[in-house]
C-alpha cells in the first residue's frame, strides 16, 4: 500500500503511474513557497490567539516553519512529487521537524483557501514588480527625450513621412503608454487585495477564526466576503494577465520601431553592443535580437491570458483542479514581462541617435507641405481646401525640379499660387514647422520640454 499520507485515510491504493506525473504542481508552484510560509505563520498565530491551538503548538509550528524556510532558501529542501504541491510539501516537512503539533496547522484551513491566498500574494508582488519595471523604462525614455527635444525626425502616418516631429516627442508618447500600463497594474493590485484565507474548502469553517486579523497581517485590505468566491475567483489573475498582455503589446510596438530604426535603410538609431548580436555567417551584421525577442514575447503573454480565460470559463463554483492551471500562465507571463521591461529599459538608455539620418529622412518627405497650406490660410486668407490644393501642386513642382520646398524659387510658387510672398520661407524649414506646433500636446520643443519637466517630477 502506498497511499498519500496527507489524505490517504480512505484510500487503499496509490495513484496510477501516469497520475504521478500528471497531477503534481510542485514543479512550478514551489515558487509560492515564501507566500505559503507567510500565510501559515499568520494562520497559526491567529489559531493560537483564538484558543484553537495551544501556545506550545504555535511555538513548535513557528520554529518548524523557520527551519523549512531556511532549508528552501539554502537549497536543502527536498521537493517531492508524491506530495503533489508546495502546500503538502511544506506541511509534510513541518511534521517531520515539529512533530504532532504541525498536524494542527491545517485546522480551519483547506488547500483551496491556502492556494488562493498564496497566489494573490504572489500576483500582488508581480504587480509591484511590473510597476517598477515600467517606471525604469519610462525614466530611460524621458532621458532620451531630454537629450532629443530638438532632434527632428519624420513623423509618420501610413508609414509615409507626414510632418516633422521631435524624437523627444516620439519617446514621450511611449512614456504615456507605459504610464497607463502602470496604472492598470496598480488598479489590479488594489482590486485583488482581499484575503481568501478562512474560506476553508468552500463553505467557511465551524472554528471561531478571526479573518480580519489574518487579512490585515498579510497586508490585505479586508477578508473576502463570500467563501465560495474566495476559493474560486481567479479574475485577479486574469486581470494581471490582461494588464501584462496590453503592456507587452505596447512594448512590442516600441520594439518594432527600434528594429526598423536601426535597420541601415533608416539608420535613425544605433543600439549598443550590449543589446545586439552578430551573425554567424555575415560579419557586417548587427542584429537587434533583444528588440525582436521583446516583440516576440508579446505573443506568449497574450497567449497566457487567452489560455487562462479559456480554463476558467464555464467552471462551476467552487474549486476544481482546473484552477491549478492558473499558475504556470501567470508565472510565464510575469517572467516574460519582467525580462522584456529590463531589456527594453537597457536598450533605450543605451541607444545612440543619428540626428543627421533622421533629419535627412524628414527633409526627403516634403513634410512642411502642411505648413505651406496653413500659411496660405493664415496669411493669404485662403479656404483650407483651396490652400491644400495649391500646396500639393507646389510640392509636385518641387519634386519635378528635385528641390526641397524651402529651396523652391518664389516665382515657381507664384506661378501656382500668386498670393505667395517671400514671407512663406519662414514656415518652410523643419525647425520652423516644429516650433510652430505649440498647441497643447504638440511637438514644439518648448512643449516637449514642459512634458519632460512634468515626467521628471512625476517619476522621481
Ligand atoms: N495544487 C493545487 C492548486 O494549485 C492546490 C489546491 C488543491 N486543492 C485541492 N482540493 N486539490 O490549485
Amino acid at each position: 500500500m502506498n497511499t498519500n499520507k496527507m489524505w490517504g485515510g480512505r484510500f487503499e491504493g496509490g495513484p496510477a503511474k501516469v497520475m504521478e506525473e500528471f497531477t503534481p504542481s510542485i514543479g512550478f508552484d514551489k515558487r509560492l513557497a515564501r507566500q505559503d510560509i507567510q500565510g501559515s505563520r499568520v494562520h497559526a498565530r491567529m489559531l493560537a490567539t483564538q484558543g484553537i491551538i495551544s501556545r506550545e503548538d504555535l511555538g513548535a509550528i513557528l520554529k518548524g516553519l523557520d527551519e523549512v524556510e531556511a532549508e528552501i532558501a539554502e537549497g536543502r529542501f527536498v521537493f517531492k512529487r508524491a506530495l503533489e504541491d508546495i502546500h503538502l510539501n511544506i506541511e509534510s516537512r513541518l511534521v517531520e521537524l515539529a512533530g504532532p503539533a504541525a498536524g494542527r496547522l491545517h485546522t480551519a484551513r483547506s488547500r483551496n483557501d491556502q492556494v488562493a491566498t498564496d497566489f494573490r500574494l504572489w500576483v500582488r508582488d508581480a504587480c509591484t514588480l511590473a510597476e517598477e519595471g515600467l517606471r525604469a523604462l519610462q525614466a530611460a525614455l524621458v532621458g532620451q527625450a531630454a537629450a532629443n527635444a530638438d532632434t527632428v525626425m519624420p513623423g509618420y502616418t501610413h508609414m509615409q513621412a507626414a510632418q516633422p516631429i521631435s524624437f523627444g516627442h516620439h519617446c514621450l508618447a511611449y512614456v504615456e503608454m507605459f504610464e497607463r500600463d502602470r496604472g492598470r497594474f496598480a488598479d489590479a493590485k488594489k482590486r485583488l487585495n482581499e484575503c481568501p484565507l478562512g474560506a476553508a474548502a468552500l463553505a467557511g469553517t465551524s472554528f471561531p477564526i478571526d479573518r480580519e486579523v489574518t487579512a490585515r497581517a498579510l497586508g490585505f485590505t479586508r477578508p473576502m466576503r463570500n467563501s465560495l468566491d474566495a476559493v474560486s475567483a481567479r479574475d485577479f489573475a486574469l486581470e494581471y494577465l490582461a494588464a501584462a498582455a496590453i503592456a507587452a503589446t505596447n512594448l512590442s510596438k516600441l520594439a518594432g520601431e527600434l528594429v526598423q530604426w536601426c535597420s541601415p535603410a533608416f539608420g535613425f538609431v544605433r543600439l549598443s553592443d550590449g543589446f545586439t548580436t552578430g551573425s554567424s555567417i555575415m560579419p557586417q551584421k548587427r542584429n537587434p535580437d533583444a528588440a525582436e525577442l521583446v516583440r516576440g514575447k508579446s505573443g506568449r503573454v497574450l497567449g497566457d491570458f487567452v489560455a487562462l480565460a479559456v480554463v476558467v470559463k464555464g467552471l462551476v463554483l467552487a474549486y476544481g483542479t482546473d484552477l491549478q492551471e492558473d499558475k504556470e500562465r501567470v508565472f510565464d507571463a510575469a517572467d516574460a514581462l519582467e525580462a522584456s521591461l529590463a531589456v527594453m529599459a537597457g536598450m533605450v538608455a543605451d541607444l545612440q541617435v543619428n540626428a543627421a539620418k533622421m533629419r535627412a529622412a524628414a527633409v526627403a518627405g516634403y513634410p512642411t507641405a502642411t505648413d505651406l497650406a496653413d500659411w496660405l490660410v493664415r496669411v493669404a486668407k485662403k479656404p483650407f481646401r483651396e490652400a491644400h490644393h495649391s500646396a500639393g501642386a507646389i510640392v509636385k513642382r518641387a519634386e519635378l525640379l528635385k528641390l526641397d520646398l524651402d529651396k523652391l524659387p518664389l516665382e515657381e510658387m507664384q506661378k501656382i499660387e500668386p498670393a505667395v510672398t517671400t514671407e512663406v520661407y519662414a514656415v518652410l524649414t523643419l525647425e520652423a514647422s516644429l516650433a510652430s506646433r505649440m498647441s497643447l500636446g504638440g511637438t514644439a520643443p518648448a512643449r516637449v520640454r514642459e512634458q519632460i519637466a512634468f515626467w521628471k517630477e512625476k517619476l522621481k
